[in-house]
């Protein structure tokens, strides 16, 4: 099959690259310079562990290319894919349209044949409805047929979760359309990954109501954390008592300094703000958004207090910066507000991140960017554990203790043991559960 990608970020590089690596023709199209320049150098623009080699090795058979053109590329394909991004939109905080209806207008003028056009982008109910709507009024001569097919795949897992996916969602009434899409991912079919056809306005809502589950069950961990730290309970042995039930399961049960990412920031405020459009409002998620945006800044609060109730003129380490590890993504990562607090609250912040530094540059105050975690450890007051990257799990605190000012660890990610920290003679403030002091 021949596939487009419209949009070569984080998901159209894995899609495409995938798709490719399944044995179907795939180009990339993105009308970045600099992205397509690179790739096509060889380089991957972003950290994704085991894509490099995926899109070497494709490259190299002649079934992934990499294009500025979209035109070209389109008027062959069978089936073009929309993965550009839908950022929350300034001001309202719905999801930000622009690039979606801007590449479909393109691809529409372009296609040739009949041609399935598909939204792997995040989009809202209504969108494949409203793509439709401008196929026909503006282009009523081609034949396209729109079809919902959201993404689920994780950053830092990206290549599993795509060639392993739990299920397929694909959103669409036309028969044509649904052979098509069968094909596209007959690979994975044999592979028996579930594909589920459904229409496109559901398949639209399945990705929000996925996103905006798992966002309500991260924030009512933290809630029972914050509880915890309160009544002397222990959230992890919480967290496994109730994920031990069927029903619970124990996925996305760890308390943090909540959620941040690509992703569910902007997916559960455009939900919101689509329920309200409707006049159904999700309260539910509503909240979980307001609690989500507060314990932040809160993760700074708890920092400064580990730290006797100020950080004025102290150095302070914070160790990882991504939303999560595995990535270099810092969008909407929860260190840009924790690091912000600090910086308000006069602190020297020195930071470190294995992938994640080059991005951070761009969103993050005046901090001091450092080597390694040893390095950024000299003289500091307090290292603050903010994403649980594998490297930082096995310190050296004998080491650490001697550089450090002060032996106090704020561990926002529970890697470490209250033992292990007691033994080493470290403060150790983790997140719903008994703290240590030196
Ligand atoms: N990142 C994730 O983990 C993830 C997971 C599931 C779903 N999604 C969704 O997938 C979509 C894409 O997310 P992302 O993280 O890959 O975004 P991204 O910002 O990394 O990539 C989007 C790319 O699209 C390109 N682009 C925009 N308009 C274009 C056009 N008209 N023609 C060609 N290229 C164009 C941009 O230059 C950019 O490179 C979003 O809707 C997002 O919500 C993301």
């Amino acid at each position: 099959m021949r596939i487009v990608m419209i949009g070569s970020g984080y998901v159209g590089l894995v899609s495409g690259a995938c798709l490719a690596d399944f044995g179907h023709e795939v180009i990339c199209v993105d009308k970045s310079t600099e992205k397509v320049e690179a790739l096509e150098r060889g380089e991957v623009p972003i950290f994704e562990p085991g894509l490099e080699a995926i899109i070497a090795h494709n490259r190299a058979s002649g079934r992934l290319s990499f294009s500025l053109d979209l035109a070209g590329p389109v008027a062959n394909a069978d089936v073009v894919f929309i993965a550009v991004g839908t950022p929350s939109r300034r001001g309202d905080g719905h999801a930000d349209l622009t690039y979606v209806y801007a590449a479909a207008r393109e691809i529409a003028a372009a296609v040739t044949g009949f041609t399935v056009v598909v939204t792997k982008s995040t989009v809202p109910v209504g969108t494949g409805d409203e793509i439709e709507r401008i196929f026909r009024e503006e282009f009523p001569e081609k034949d396209i047929a729109v079809v919902s097919n959201p993404e689920f795949l994780r950053e830092g897992a990206a290549i599993t979760d795509f060639k392993r996916p739990d299920r397929i969602v694909i959103g669409t009434s036309e028969e044509r359309a649904t052979e098509l899409m069968r094909e596209v991912y007959r690979p994975l079919y044999l592979n028996e990954a579930p594909l589920y056809f459904c229409e496109r306005r559901t398949s639209e809502l399945i990705k929000y109501a996925a996103n905006a589950f798992l966002a309500m069950k991260i924030t009512f961990i933290n809630e029972i954390a914050d509880l915890c730290e309160h009544i002397g309970a222990d959230v992890q042995k919480v967290a496994k008592g109730i994920g031990m039930d069927k029903r619970i399961g124990d996925k996305f049960l760890h308390a943090g300094p909540g959620y941040g990412g690509s992703c569910f920031p902007k997916d559960t405020l455009a939900l919101v703000k689509t329920a309200q459009d409707y006049g159904s409002p999700m309260r539910l998620i509503e909240t979980t958004v307001a609690i989500n945006d507060t314990r932040k800044r809160a993760m700074g609060r708890k920092v400064i207090a580990a730290c006797d109730g100020t950080v004025r003129g102290k150095k302070i380490a914070v160790l990882g910066l991504t939303f999560k590890p595995n990535t270099d993504d810092m969008r909407d990562a929860p260190a840009i507000t924790i690091v912000q607090a600090l910086l308000d609250g006069g602190a020297d912040v020195h930071v470190f991140d294995p992938e994640g530094m080059e991005a951070a540059k761009a969103v993050l105050g005046p901090v001091t960017y450092g080597k390694n975690p040893y390095e950024i450890a000299i003289d500091a007051e307090a290292i603050v554990v903010v994403t649980e990257w594998d490297e930082f799990r096995a310190l050296d605190f004998r080491r650490l203790k001697q550089e450090m000012k002060a032996p106090v660890i704020v561990d926002l990610r529970n890697i470490y043991k209250p033992e292990e920290m007691e033994k080493y003679g470290f403060s150790h403030v983790p997140i719903g559960k008994r703290k240590v002091k030196a």
